[in-house]
């Protein structure tokens, strides 16, 4: 079967609320994404229990992010949104690509470095393997695209290596059974780029926008209501000059160049245009243009996630209705990768 040429994949964790960075620095994306790609978009709930293995609500957090999803314009029918669990293909290809990847190789993942601490050997299994699941989830639908945020990076080349071994460890197989001469795999590509993939923390700006600092008064949250969303860019952290005229002299003002590339990103203008625009005036004269453009950008998101989130059934419905479709595909891949590895069955 030919490979596709231009499908998008990307997940996102059940766990915790979203915000403002997810939105600018993925959801967007993947919205934007849809006009020129087939995309398939994933609320990967198998990932959410790496790191914490009791997870309260988690039905309800994979309905808000699909309900996020839908919400911003990502359309369920023309593509597909679903979760992660519910196509089981996902955990049995993770556990092929447990034996592709080299120990090595998840060694050097900065990620389970960070989120394992200093108390390593009491980490998950499933936290250190984490990757692989990852990787599986985007190859097994063959995507050639990943629209993720730079902290992916590493991971997304990860998923090019364990393709690439395949694809060659393989390679006399793949070609017998008329896959063609490019491998089975797709090398795929990340799209990192756009406007505003890194949102900073309201109060520091030298810390990204964060679903576990501790104080909400840091982040915009996607079900904050237009008051919450004022008032916590009114209470935002700046200094006390005026805006600049250019974007030179934002540097080493990391609170001020924060509110500026929300603003442009919400906008869809460039930052230089928002200085130009408020150059030589003061924060307490930027902050309520903010505001006001914040809600009412986000304001219709709210309202329609809102709705999507009282009407469970009808939720889960978009869901198993997109796992249905996903599953095929999966299925087929399954089949596929089940022969090259030389299964009875
Ligand atoms: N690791 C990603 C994150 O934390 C989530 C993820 C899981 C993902 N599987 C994926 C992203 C596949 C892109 C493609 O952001």
């Amino acid at each position: 079967m030919a490979q596709p040429i231009n499908r998008v994949f990307s997940g996102v964790q059940p766990t915790g609320n979203l915000h403002l960075g997810n939105y600018l620095g993925a959801i967007r994306k993947f919205v934007a994404m849809q006009e020129s790609h087939e995309c398939i978009y994933c609320v990967v709930d198998l990932h959410a229990i790496t790191a914490d293995l009791v997870q309260d609500n988690l039905k309800q957090q994979t309905r808000e992010i699909a309900a996020a999803f839908v919400a911003s314009g990502i359309d369920p029918k023309s593509h597909i949104v679903f979760n992660q669990s519910q196509v089981r293909e996902h955990a049995e290809l993770a556990w092929m690509f447990n034996c592709v990847a080299r120990m090595g190789w998840l060694q050097r993942m900065t990620q389970f470095k960070e989120k394992a601490g200093k108390n390593a050997q009491n980490a998950s299994v499933g936290l250190f393997t984490y990757p692989n699941l990852m990787a599986a989830d985007i190859l097994l639908y063959r995507a050639t695209h990943v629209p993720v945020g730079d902290d992916q990076k590493q991971h997304l080349e990860l998923t090019r290596d364990i393709a690439a071994k395949f694809n060659h460890d393989f390679a006399k197989r793949i070609k017998e059974a008329g896959h063609g001469e490019d491998g089975y795999f797709p090398i795929t590509e990340p799209i990192i780029e756009g406007p505003a993939t890194r949102v900073m923390s309201l109060r520091d700006g030298s810390k990204k926008m964060s679903k576990s600092e501790p104080s909400d008064m840091s982040r915009i949250n996607l079900t904050d209501s237009a008051d919450d969303i004022a008032k916590k860019i009114r209470k935002a952290k700046t200094d006390p000059d005026p805006l600049p005229d250019n974007l030179e002299d934002l540097k080493g003002r990391p609170e001020a160049e924060n509110l500026v590339g929300i603003y442009a990103a919400l906008n869809d203008v460039t930052p230089d245009k928002v200085v130009a625009e408020y150059a030589g005036q003061q924060f307490g004269t930027f902050k309520p243009a903010l505001a006001e453009l914040a809600v009412e950008k986000l304001a219709p998101i709210n309202t329609e996630m809102r709705k999507l989130m009282d009407d469970k059934a009808h939720m889960d419905g978009i869901l198993e209705d997109g796992a249905a479709r996903a599953r095929e595909i999966a299925q087929q891949t399954m089949k596929e990768v089940r022969s090259i590895f030389g299964f009875l069955g």
